[in-house]
């Protein structure tokens, strides 16, 4: 059983009004977006209602203006952008709501598209207030939600407008969910995923739900160090946690033994004596960390040892860098996996966040087999959760 997508039979597009809600919540440097990855991740949807002669309104949230218009967080930038890949004006509304809005919506033909101002300059976005997805809704027949990396948000414009119109699953969205989905109901084993990041207490309920269906989980980035320290090795000046999530860490090593998978930790460790790129560098076994030293990267053994377990598993996961990557010299473990997730026959699928973010910056994003583009939406699918955005759309009716 799937959502009901854009592509079902069903529904006639041709002169239907459509609100769609996509993820634009791009990186931006003043006015220009750094990444477009997310944008361009929701464009074969819109592509797909404008050929079939629907007018599109593409709706999403840029940033956490709670509540107030915050210029620096229109979505002018996304508007000028989607302009230029989809070769037509894709004009930017003052406003998601309104009389102004509502006319202009009246006045779209088929093929026609606008893009409405940040969803959360209203709070009543994020407070899911009834009156507020009502005024969204207003003057659309149908909705189409596409934006996975904010379905894990109970707001008016990811689950209160699906109750409202006519509502289907995005391309993106579809997609999304059914790898995500896959990932938890059946995975090809050796199912291996790999683990980075900077805290463990963050990532409890994500690292239990993969003990109980990985065969190995690989854990590198910051919170290697929490697991460490748990286990009495000194860390000297690494970043990592006190004794309430060593004491997490413990249990997940017990959880893992119990459940019969390999829960890795790095054998050697990258320190620096500085957080720099002209900081002094050397390899140590990860349990003889100086006082002096802090860890920034897994170090080649550990590499070694996790490109080969990517390279004969069947399924990947992949969340969190392994080191400070953004600092050149601290980014060859991280690397290393991003090219053993690219070169893997297995099923490969990283989520989003950081890890994407590498993936993009090694150009290697398009070699696996699913980039996510949701950072928390991921995550919590994969935590065994029900997405808010998600469970207000239509299924599939089973056969
Ligand atoms: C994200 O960037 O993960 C999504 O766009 C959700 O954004 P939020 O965490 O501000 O809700």
């Amino acid at each position: 059983m799937g959502l009901l997508a854009v592509d079902a039979p069903g529904i006639d597009w041709s002169g239907a009004r459509v609100l769609v809600r996509a993820d634009l919540n791009v990186p931006l440097d003043g006015e220009t977006i750094t990444d477009d990855s997310r944008l361009q991740a929701s464009m074969p949807t819109i592509r797909y209602l404008l050929d079939a002669g629907a007018a599109v309104a593409v709706c999403s949230h840029l940033g956490r203006p709670k509540g107030e218009r915050v210029p620096g967080l229109s979505l002018a930038p996304c508007a000028t952008r989607m302009s230029e890949v989809l070769g037509k004006p894709v004009e930017l509304l003052a406003d998601c709501v309104g009389p102004e809005v509502a006319a202009r919506i009246a006045a779209l033909g088929p093929g026609d598209v606008v893009m409405l101002e940040n969803l959360r300059f209203h709070a009543g976005e994020e407070a899911n207030d009834p009156a507020f997805a009502q005024a969204l809704a207003s003057g659309f027949t149908h909705y189409v939600n596409d934006a996975f990396g904010a379905a894990h948000r109970a707001h008016a414009s990811t689950e209160g407008v699906a109750h409202l119109l006519p509502s289907r699953a995005g391309l993106l969205l579809a997609r999304e969910v059914e790898v995500l989905d896959g990932l938890l109901s059946h995975p090809a084993h050796p199912f291996v995923a790999v683990l980075g990041g900077s805290k463990v207490s963050d990532k409890l309920p994500l690292i239990e739900s993969l003990l109980t269906r990985c065969d190995r989980v690989l854990v590198g980035g910051a919170m290697c160090f929490t697991f460490l320290a748990a286990l009495g090795d000194p860390v000297g000046k690494s970043l990592h946690e006190g004794p309430e999530a060593q004491e997490m860490a413990r249990a997940l090593l017990a959880t893992a033994t119990q459940k019969n998978c390999l829960l890795q930790l790095p054998v050697d460790i990258l320190v620096a004596d500085r957080f720099d790129a002209s900081a002094a560098v050397q390899v140590v076994p990860s349990d003889a960390i100086g006082d002096e030293w802090m860890g920034v990267d897994i170090g080649p053994a550990t590499s070694a040892t996790y490109r080969e377990a990517i390279m004969s598993a069947r399924t990947v996961f992949w969340n969190g860098p392994m080191g400070a990557f953004e600092i050149a010299p601290f980014a060859e473990g991280t690397r290393t996996i991003a090219e053993a997730m690219a070169e893997s026959d297995a099923a490969t699928v990283a989520g989003g966040g950081d890890s994407g973010a590498a993936l993009v910056e090694f150009g290697l994003a398009d070699r696996l087999t699913h980039c996510s583009t949701g950072g928390g939406a991921s995550l919590e699918m994969l935590e065994g959760n029900v997405l808010p955005g998600v469970a207000a759309l239509p299924q599939e009716e089973s056969s």
